[in-house]
């Protein structure tokens, strides 16, 4: 009996890869970066199933393109990418890989919340550029994080998880979330106050929400003026949660202190302006980039994939609703 045949859409680590090999014919994208949309179209028109990144749009063009494909496993917890409504009304399962990359992600936040706090990439700069003249009490003064007050924007894994590491920090924790928490009220005193609350009296906020259409620019020129001018923004979500263009006014005009990004709303560009200013440490959406979580990802990509194109039902399935009759 001849294989399945699977396509991915990029290199992925081999932990994934060999799960896949094992069963199926795969094809990969040999060029490290993303598929141009006609050579991902070309690339799964006769595949069994696809492996595909959030670089990839996978929407209605595509499931008319991959008729045969028996699902499509996204190597990312973010499912921006997907068309998730045509998927499930035409009955096509699609997963995701959430937990693997939760305390990667939470780590990374924390990175970028101490680097723009204490000015960590300006002073390295200056070092590596030997104009530093000698100790001085007014060099490089940035913000305590020690008692501060830390407001987190979406109490789901990952913010969670962010959150509970503040521990070692004794701060004051307040969150949004439809939901309350039980977790962080419990462990860490949290409480869940309106957006308004949490943006006009945190020290630090850090953004944990998915991209949908409710958090598109949730984060815009009004939401940054609410900031207290010391605030420090973090973001290791999706771009388009913030308006970039205001942030890059907003930093620019001393609106808030700081900020350190991990995602941009354009990838891979950033807004005009925004690489020039001393005050944003930039990471090149990277959040996940570890060795266990991107291990971790791609063998659940390739055991959501493998039960997919199998018939059964993969472990991480966005549209479980699909196989309820
Ligand atoms: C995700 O998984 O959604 C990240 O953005 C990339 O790992």
């Amino acid at each position: 009996m001849s294989k399945f045949k699977v396509y991915i859409t990029r290199q992925i680590p081999e932990a994934g890869l060999a799960l896949l090999r094992e069963r199926f014919d795969v094809s990969i994208n040999p060029d490290d970066r993303p598929l141009t949309r006609s050579e991902l179209l070309t690339n799964i028109a006769e595949a069994d199933g696809v492996l595909c990144l959030l670089t990839d749009k996978i929407d209605a063009e595509v499931f008319d393109t991959a008729k045969k494909a028996r699902g499509f496993a996204n190597y990312a917890v973010g499912y921006d990418n997907m068309d998730v409504a045509e998927a499930t009304k035409r009955k096509i399962p699609l997963s995701n890989t959430p937990d693997v990359l939760t305390n990667a992600t939470a780590e990374m936040a924390w990175a970028l919340l101490f680097s723009a706090a204490r000015r960590v990439v300006e002073s390295d700069r200056v070092m590596r550029s030997g104009a530093w003249k000698g100790w001085g009490p007014l060099q490089f003064i940035g913000q305590d994080v020690t008692g501060a007050t830390l407001g987190i924007i979406g109490a789901g894994r990952i913010g969670r998880a962010f959150a509970m590491k503040s521990r070692g920090f004794d701060m004051n924790v307040v969150y949004t979330d439809e939901y309350p928490c039980t977790e962080l009220e419990e462990k860490l005193g949290a409480r869940k106050v309106s957006l308004e609350e949490l943006l006009s009296t945190s020290d630090f906020i850090s953004i944990h929400v998915p991209l949908m259409p409710s958090t598109r620019h949730l984060i815009d020129e009004k939401a940054l003026r609410m900031m207290k001018p010391t605030a420090v923004l973090i973001n290791t979500s999706r771009g388009p949660v913030i308006d970039e263009n205001a942030l890059v006014k907003a930093l620019k005009e001393g609106i808030i202190a700081a900020a350190g990004l991990d995602v941009y709303e354009n990838e891979p560009k950033a807004a005009e302006g925004l690489a020039d200013l001393p005050n944003v440490v930039m990471t090149p959406h990277t959040a996940s980039a570890t060795f266990d979580s991107r291990n971790g990802m791609a063998v659940k990509a390739a055991t959501n994939l493998i039960a997919m194109v199998e018939g059964r039902r993969p472990p991480d399935c966005i549209n479980p609703q699909i196989y309820s009759s």
